[in-house]
């Protein structure tokens, strides 16, 4: 038996709902095809937008969309992307494939997709191959209501209302793919180049993320925050940033044989849970060195790219990096959103790479066909936190797996949201046990709990063949006495509780 004592006297912060954030990039069938196909499709669409997506996407309640990368961005000219699509260049996608990019899908397509699907906005500017000068009008295409030769642009192409731009990341892995620079270096650019990233609506702050480390890169974290986190004069102007970036993939093995997505052992299982788990030391020791410079917690920690990253399907262009995804992603998935609840005081945005089609996806389409994999509905049970109030919470666990690879066997989150209900989510890392848990909640008696679950074999996939292997249902077996709660957790195991009390 293992305990389980939550707190609800004791609220430890808020859970944005961007912990819950997306990315999509101009990669393999992400957005061409995955999301839109074109006014003039078969598939059913508003405005190029695929309806079945869409729909999904507003159901599992997605509360922001990174885009248009990625590696992408950086090499990404907005200009080309705006405008009648007749006229709009052709290039080619030099980081994913080498296909023909046509631009058909461009600002003014994705600000349309966010506002199908309700969420949030967040642009990646061009730092490693773009001008100050692109990337300053590029905001002003977007943001400037009045008259302005960006503004009078946007107009001319039919939009008359400026859009909201929520978040702006000065960049993309600098460190790397977006221009290979020195932390010194990056940071003075990034001095530069937000300068430009103005305000045109106070009342709607651009929040400007400054690109982050690369996993456990922890002197590009220092030297960065020591360039970038001085306030500009006068001493009360906007900070020059809001959030700092931060990318931690979950790759099985190594980068050159990352193994397969739904062909692995035990093994494998604990391998993969292991180096997801990872997440929580990388988040304590950025944070760390962020406290060094950042003594009030201003700005946050945001990990705009995080999930699986296996070898392509077989059969697939290397390229378009397409994965299948089982009930380990859905682990991978319950690991990490639980993390970041725990870590709600400086982790206010996250985005699992990627929406459509690419590495840890949420939806998987093949022509007409869409299917909803595991992570989508993990995604799907944990939206009762966003917006929630992260509760003290503690489950006993102890250490499983193999001789190289140990874990705790249960993690778990709990918050409460405005209508007082308390949400717990629980991750059984275990491929082969159940455990019996005994809940308490200090100082509160429970009138009612309502629970789902997704459980299953451990490489258990949804296919197109079989759209519905994997999918949450109800779990009824719970009993509750005053303020106790107890149930067993199945192996392989995401698992949401929602409680009433009295
Ligand atoms: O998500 C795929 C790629 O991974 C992104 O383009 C890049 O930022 C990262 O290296």
């Amino acid at each position: 038996m293992y305990k389980l004592v939550i707190n609800p006297n004791n609220q430890k912060g808020h859970i944005n709902p961007e912990l819950q954030g997306h990315f999509s990039e101009h990669l393999g069938r992400c957005i061409y095809e995955g999301l839109f196909v074109g006014e003039d499709s078969d598939i059913p669409n508003t405005k190029g937008m695929r309806n079945d997506v869409v729909e999904a996407l507003k159901e599992m309640k997605i509360p922001v969309l990174r885009w248009p990368g990625g590696c992408f961005a950086d090499e990404y000219h907005w200009k080309d992307g705006v405008g009648p699509k007749e006229k709009r260049k052709k290039m080619i996608n030099t980081h994913w494939g080498g296909v023909v990019e046509d631009n058909s899908f461009g600002t003014d397509e994705f600000m349309e997709l966010c506002k199908q699907i309700g969420c949030k906005t967040y642009i990646n500017g061009n730092v490693g191959s773009g001008t100050v000068q692109e990337m300053s009008e590029w905001v002003e295409y977007m943001t400037m209501e009045g008259v302005s030769p960006m503004a009078d642009w946007r107009k001319e192409n039919g939009h008359e209302d400026a859009y909201t731009v929520n978040y702006f990341g000065v960049g993309n892995e600098n460190w790397g793919c977006g221009g290979n620079m020195t932390p010194e270096y990056y940071g003075n650019l990034y001095r530069r180049y937000q300068t430009y990233v103005r305000n045109y609506n106070n009342e709607k702050p651009v929040f400007k993320v400054c690109c982050g480390a690369n996993a456990d890169d922890f002197e590009w974290t220092d030297v960065v925050m020591d360039t970038c986190f001085k306030r500009p004069t006068p001493p009360n102007a906007h900070g020059l940033m809001d959030g700092l970036s931060l990318h931690y993939y979950t790759v099985p093995n190594t980068w050159e044989t990352k193994g397969a997505a739904t062909v692995f052992n035990s093994k494998d299982w604990y391998n993969t849970l292991k180096k997801t788990l990872y997440m929580e030391e990388l988040i304590r020791t950025h944070t760390a060195i962020m406290d060094k410079y950042d003594k009030k917690n201003e700005i946050g920690l945001i990990i705009d790219e995080w999930g699986t990253w296996y070898d392509v399907e077989p059969g697939t262009n290397p390229g378009f990096l397409y994965q299948q995804n089982t009930i380990r992603d859905a682990l991978v998935a319950g690991i990490n959103l639980n993390i970041f609840n725990k870590h709600c005081d400086r982790v206010k945005m996250a985005n699992i790479a990627q929406l459509v089609n690419v590495l840890q996806s949420v939806i998987l389409t093949d022509g007409e066909k869409m299917i909803k994999t595991p992570t989508y509905y993990v995604f799907k049970m944990f939206n009762c936190h966003q917006g929630a109030e992260l509760l003290d919470s503690h489950i006993e666990n102890e250490m499983i797996g193999d001789e190289d690879n140990k874990v705790p066997n249960l993690t778990e989150s709990v918050s409460i949201s405005e209508d007082g209900t308390i949400n717990i989510t629980i991750n059984n890392l275990s491929c082969t046990d159940a455990y019996d848990i005994d809940g308490v909640l200090v100082d509160k008696n429970i009138a009612s709990v309502k629970g789902e679950i997704l459980t299953g074999k451990m490489d258990a996939h949804n296919t197109f063949e079989n759209p519905s292997v994997v999918k949450t249902e109800d779990f009824d077996d719970v009993t509750c006495k005053e303020n106790r709660i107890s149930f067993k957790i199945p192996a392989c195991s995401v698992l949401h509780l929602a409680v009433k009390t009295v």
